[in-house]
């Protein structure tokens, strides 16, 4: 049991960043794909009533593409036109009802995007390539030329400003979770040769499509930067992480969110926290820098987040901030229960089995959703 006063001292501790970004707690809602968005990616009523709904220190929103090429799932948010800034600006305003502070997830999916959503039929990587459609079949993935690189990097950008137009006061770059800047990390999915400035020989090449979408923001808006890194993958180490996320430091972010491939698993099984290992790894590697850090996955009960932002009085093995995804699904206003509960003597952990049943609904076009739990 986590008393009273260490809750409010360590959780509801405020985050102060640069551009008066204060962040009023230490847990905030990671980045959710909600699968609610129109077809063409814009606000509706129903991610509005959503999001009202939840109440952290910080809300990211789903995964928001930056341009058509770049969408993977039905019902993603779109930041790709500018016909997209009504409806993120009542999303911005939907967020902040709650007292949360906004963040705006930015992506773009590579050789995960499904070309079905722009009328193609392959879509575009640091490689060609194949790559299995989450929802089922196999498609051809085709290697993007500098110009595309370049490209889409001007498309963060227009993202980046239409989300900070729309009242977002913090931006996320997904790095992570096999999307193309973390496809252009990963030697697996990066084949690029030596002679290419993005190639996969060397770390500086793996690592330059995402520093330059950072410094490409960075020179355009000036709210914090976060992003959003895998600890590991099949084909990168976290030594190797640790030494991107320097750069990433170097190039200006504020935050790096460390999270993992197979991003979604059960606390139950493989331990609560499940990225903590390879995170305090990365945290070694980069402890002359001072970028900030969250932690995300598997995380469930307010002994553990304490535990996690205090480091257990140890500076190395503290972090600024947890991000929980499913239990915010299950319960989106799970703070004011923690925050009651702490006062009466009796916390009792997240009520998200991690049975990944919200995504089903999500797949089918009815929005992500609870299907263990109904009130
Ligand atoms: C339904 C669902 C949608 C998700 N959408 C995103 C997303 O849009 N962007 C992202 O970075 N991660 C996404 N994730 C991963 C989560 O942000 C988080 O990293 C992961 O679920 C682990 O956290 P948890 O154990 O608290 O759920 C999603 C996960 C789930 C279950």
């Amino acid at each position: 049991m986590v008393n009273k006063e260490v809750w409010e001292k360590v959780v509801l501790q405020q985050l102060e960043l640069p551009n008066q970004v204060n962040i009023p707690n230490r847990i905030w809602r990671a980045a959710t794909w909600m699968g609610m968005a129109n077809p063409d990616g814009t606000v509706n009523d129903t991610v509005i009533d959503t999001y009202s709904k939840i109440k952290a220190g910080l809300v990211f929103t789903g995964f928001q593409y930056v341009s058509p090429e770049g969408k993977s799932l039905i019902g993603q948010l779109s930041n790709s036109k500018p016909e997209d800034l009504p409806g993120l600006k009542r999303l911005a305003d939907a967020i902040h009802s709650t007292g949360s502070l906004a963040g705006a997830q930015l992506v773009h999916c590579g050789g995960a995007a499904n070309p079905r959503f722009c009328h193609g039929d392959v879509s575009f990587g640091p490689s060609d390539g194949e790559f299995r459609i989450p929802t089922g079949g196999i498609k051809k993935v085709k290697a993007m030329t500098i110009e595309q690189i370049e490209s889409v990097t001007q498309d963060y950008v227009e993202a980046a400003k239409r989300a900070v137009d729309a009242g977002f006061d913090v931006i996320n770059v997904h790095g992570a979770h096999g999307y193309q800047l973390w496809q252009f990390f990963d030697p697996n999915t990066n084949k690029r040769p030596k002679d290419d400035p993005y190639n996969s020989t060397s770390l500086e090449g793996r690592s330059k499509a995402l520093i330059e979408v950072i410094l490409a923001i960075k020179k355009v808006v000036d709210v914090p930067i976060f992003v959003k890194v895998n600890s590991s993958s099949s084909g990168t180490k976290p030594e190797e992480v640790g030494e991107l996320v320097k750069k990433i430091a170097h190039a200006g972010a504020h935050l790096v969110i460390i999270s993992g491939s197979r991003s979604t698993q059960n606390p139950k099984e493989v331990g609560e926290a499940y990225f903590l290992e390879k995170a305090m790894k990365i945290k070694e590697i980069t402890g002359d820098t001072d970028i900030l850090f969250a932690l995300v996955g598997g995380i469930r009960t307010p002994k553990t987040i304490v535990r996690l932002l205090s480091g257990n009085g140890s500076k190395k093995a503290r972090f600024d901030a947890i991000e929980l995804c499913r239990p915010f699904i299950c319960e989106p206003a799970l703070i004011d229960r923690w925050n009651l509960e702490t006062k009466m003597g009796n916390q009792n952990p997240a009520r998200c089995i991690s049975c990944m049943g919200c995504f089903e609904p999500a797949f089918s076009g009815s929005g992500t959703q609870c299907t263990s739990f109904k009130d």
